[in-house]
């Protein structure tokens, strides 16, 4: 399926706007922001900053690293990041709404100098080869149908030796998933691999897997409190809807189901090579 409608499926047309508002009905200045302060609507993936904050001690960059995020969407991973190592990090992401935003939130909170956006196809990196000591990517492969060009691309980006970090869903035992899901509304644009397929690929170009872990149990809980806290108190000022719109309670109902019924599993990987 096109690019164009993976790029719909994300483009809101107001973000900036709709997020400066949210942001100022939570009681924030936008003028005068802490990177934390973004953490319940930057950081677009199942255990939001936490979970970053695993896979930034799991991957251990260093300050003298450059890390690409492949699919960085509004930055808030990358900018977590580069606060944390002390790392230069690039971002490439196909929706230009989420890249526009990024550049502005980076310079918002004084990092724009560590991070900076690139709007391009991860299938086709605007990159030199071996550009980047370390790839980092979460939640962005499950909308990418060619996963030969994908992980050819990671591999040709990354420096002999580098690192790739990776939080991803891919597929279960289940059966087909209950859509809408924050990465789809239909399974024309949902392209989930198994994880026995992403270790081989991944091996095959040259990788060794060096952490390897199901997050499956934490992710299903995740979304479960989720689902709780709106159930009693409706959705919060700050959140992902701000992102994915109305149809966001559903869709976190349908993950919580997808995961409990194994139709969809979490990884966190790290290999090297
Ligand atoms: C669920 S969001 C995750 C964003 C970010 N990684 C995070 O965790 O906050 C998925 C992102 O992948 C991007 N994406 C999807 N397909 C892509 C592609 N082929 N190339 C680059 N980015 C892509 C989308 O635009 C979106 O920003």
């Amino acid at each position: 399926m096109s690019q164009t409608t993976v790029e719909s499926h994300y483009t809101r047309g107001d973000l900036e706007s709709a997020l400066f508002q949210a942001l100022e009905a939570a009681g924030l200045d936008p003028a005068h922001l802490h990177p934390d302060d973004l953490a319940p609507v930057d950081e677009f993936h199942i255990r939001g900053a936490e979970a970053t904050r695993e896979m930034i001690h799991l991957a251990g960059f260093s300050a003298e690293d450059h890390v690409l995020d492949v699919g960085s969407g509004i930055g808030g991973p990358s900018r977590q990041l580069a606060r944390q190592c002390g790392c230069r990090v690039t971002g490439l992401d196909l929706t230009s709404e989420y890249c526009a935003l990024a550049r502005t939130l980076a310079e918002r909170v004084g990092l724009a100098k560590r991070v900076e956006y690139r709007q391009g196809d991860a299938q086709a990196m605007p990159f030199e080869d071996n550009a980047f000591d370390g790839v980092w990517t979460q939640h962005m492969s499950m909308n990418v149908a060619d996963k030969d060009s994908l992980y050819g691309e990671i591999r040709r980006v990354l420096r002999p030796g580098g690192r790739l970090a990776m939080y991803e869903i891919v597929a279960g035992r289940g059966g087909t998933v209950h859509f809408p899901v924050p990465w789809a509304r239909s399974p024309e644009i949902s392209h989930l691999t198994t994880a026995e397929n992403l270790e081989v690929d991944l091996r095959a170009r040259g990788l060794e897997v060096r952490y390897w872990n199901d997050a499956t149990s934490p992710a299903a809980a995740f979304f479960s409190a989720m689902l709780d806290r709106v159930r009693e108190n409706g959705p919060p000022p700050l959140g992902l809807h701000i992102l994915l719109g109305p149809d966001m309670r559903e869709m976190a109902a349908n993950m919580l189901r997808n995961l409990e019924e194994d139709r969809i599993r979490v990884v966190q990987v790290v290999m090297e090579g």
